[in-house]
């Protein structure tokens, strides 16, 4: 596990340890049922997971609403099983990074507790407080279905206190050199205990200034900087993944020099990628890679079709945003904040041909691909569960009662109907090759296979057909010739001179002499390597 640039290349797979495997019959899942499966996820190909937060938290916002920065709570298990967890992956190969919450803790955190208690409190200016609620009025409000302001009165010393989520979670204050002190000694604590890196939740919103929109400020980065600079010193090899979702050019500076985040996820691609496949038109996916920047080459993009969240449509226009809502959200209940609160695979009607074409998109595109756990057997949500659980509920392992996830009583209702696990389940389509499953499976070693997937190169190639996507992904001798139908009809392409030649089919193994017009099936995409 030497290379530094490992997350360059990497398959990552997202876990709620809280859904994923319940290794003691509590009914909720723990480290321990991660490290259980740690053998499945080899299986898949993965190469990194990223744990969503398990510090202890009254769990206002599923554990990004953080009490103690340095525990395991006691329903995930203990820091050794972490160990465990973290040593076990090792030996296969995998790392581990986890949430890092900068920006905000629970109102029970003992900082807040105690800054609440006493405007003289040694603590006060741990966070963002005022006499008014008309300070920073520019900045937006992001839970818009909850949270009426940034601001809630603290009855007790009759000031406001500042928070861009939850009103449970207020906003630490890092213009305060002792909270930024903090955060670094909750960094060092978790990476001398072996984790590969953080995944940083919400750092745009670090730092509040009058007149802004208190996102992006010139002295968050210097912080993030700072936070970097730390890791490189003392823990070279280990990541940062910039959670802001923001345009690309926004999210540009947060790679600074490739001395700021290694990687940063790509929010606008994803409702891209829906829109294309309902559109059958890639223009607006390919309008967004155009206009994404080129980044240092120590860095990369994180690409995702789904997370644990509402699938957002902050970055769309509000036309669009009313459009895809309208395509994607039929049930008024299916929309959340500025999103939608559905699962992959019901969001593309089960619809293997769309749910494996939307993948193939996934892992040719440059950056990283991320797999939301459950999404590689196209599990189903629950939408009578409140906020963004339906999308949280218990991994399906097997068709045995509660999914296989738990002996116990599971912490959440499971999926019903068609997407439920006595349908959907890992043990069924480990046992049958031609299932989802192993499509993944393969897209993944393949894509594995081949350093162009990780390159930074992507051109596009003019065929004349709007609904189909093709280009070219090019990295050291490799050239890669991607085809994807966004249409439900078949649809041909016309070919550029340079492009007849015989290729080899990365999925058949077989070559492919190409001509000048090339027809695809509806929905079906097509991976070829050029001669070298
Ligand atoms: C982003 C996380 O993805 C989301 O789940 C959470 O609610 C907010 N940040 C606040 O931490």
């Amino acid at each position: 596990m030497k290379n530094d640039l490992w997350y360059k290349d990497a398959v990552f797979y997202q876990i709620s340890v809280r859904a994923y495997k319940d290794s003691n019959g509590d009914g909720h899942g723990d480290l321990r049922g991660v490290t259980q499966k740690l053998d499945y996820l080899q299986t898949l190909g993965v190469d990194c997971i990223w744990i969503m937060p398990i510090y202890p938290s009254p769990l206002n916002d599923d554990g990004y609403d953080i009490a103690d920065y340095y525990a395991v709570d006691k329903t995930y298990g203990a820091l050794d099983d972490l160990k465990e967890l973290i040593q076990s992956a090792h030996e296969r190969d995998i790392r581990i990074v986890m949430d890092l919450v900068l920006n905000h803790t629970s109102d029970e955190h003992p900082w807040f507790q105690a800054s609440r208690s006493d405007r003289n409190s040694p603590y006060r200016d741990y966070y963002v407080w005022s006499d008014t609620d008309k300070k920073y009025t520019d900045a937006r409000i992001i839970f818009v279905d909850t949270e009426p302001s940034n601001w809630t009165l603290d009855e007790k010393t009759g000031q406001y206190y500042w928070h861009r989520f939850y009103a449970s979670q207020p906003d630490l204050n890092f213009d305060n050199p002792k909270v930024q002190e903090e955060m670094l000694n909750v960094a060092r604590f978790w990476l001398d205990l072996g984790i590969d890196g953080f995944r940083a939740d919400a750092v745009p919103y670090l730092i509040e200034r009058e007149g802004s929109n208190c996102e992006n400020l010139p002295e968050t980065h210097i912080y993030l900087k700072k936070l970097r600079s730390f890791l490189d010193e003392h823990y070279p090899g280990r990541i940062l993944l910039c959670e802001a979702n923001q345009y690309p050019e926004d999210v540009r500076p947060y790679f600074g020099d490739g001395d700021e985040f290694h990687m940063g996820f790509h929010f606008p691609i994803m409702p891209r990628i829906y829109m294309a496949l309902k559109k059958g038109r890639y223009e607006d996916m390919a309008e967004i890679m155009r206009r994404t920047p080129t980044i240092p080459e120590n860095c990369q993009w994180c690409t995702f079709l789904r997370n644990h969240d509402e699938l957002t449509l902050e970055m769309v226009t509000p036309e669009e945003r009313q459009w895809m809502w309208e395509q994607y959200a039929p049930e008024p209940r299916m929309k959340l904040n500025m999103g939608i609160r559905r699962r992959f695979a019901p969001l593309l009607d089960n619809d293997r041909r769309k749910m494996e074409l939307a993948n193939s998109i996934l892992f040719t595109l440059p950056g990283s691909p991320i797999i939301y756990y459950g999404d590689e057997i196209g599990m189903g949500d629950n939408l009578d569960l409140f906020d963004r659980n339906g999308v949280r509920t218990p991994m399906q392992w097997d068709n045995t009662p509660n999914a296989g996830f738990s002996t116990g009583t599971p912490f959440s209702e499971l999926v019903k109907g068609e997407l439920g696990y006595q349908q959907i389940n890992v043990a069924s389509q480990i046992n049958d090759p031609n299932s989802y499953f192993h499509t993944i499976k393969r897209m993944i070693a393949v894509r594995k296979k081949h350093t162009a997937f990780g390159g930074s190169s992507m051109e596009w190639v003019e065929t004349g057909n709007p609904a189909v996507a093709v280009y070219i992904r090019q990295h050291s001798d490799e050239t890669m010739l991607i085809f994807n139908n966004l249409s439900a009809s078949a649809e041909t392409v016309n070919l550029p001179d340079k492009y007849q030649k015989t290729t080899v089919d990365l999925f058949a193994d077989h070559t492919q002499t190409l001509s000048e017009k090339l027809t695809l099936q509806p929905y079906s995409y097509l991976w070829l390597q050029m001669p070298k």
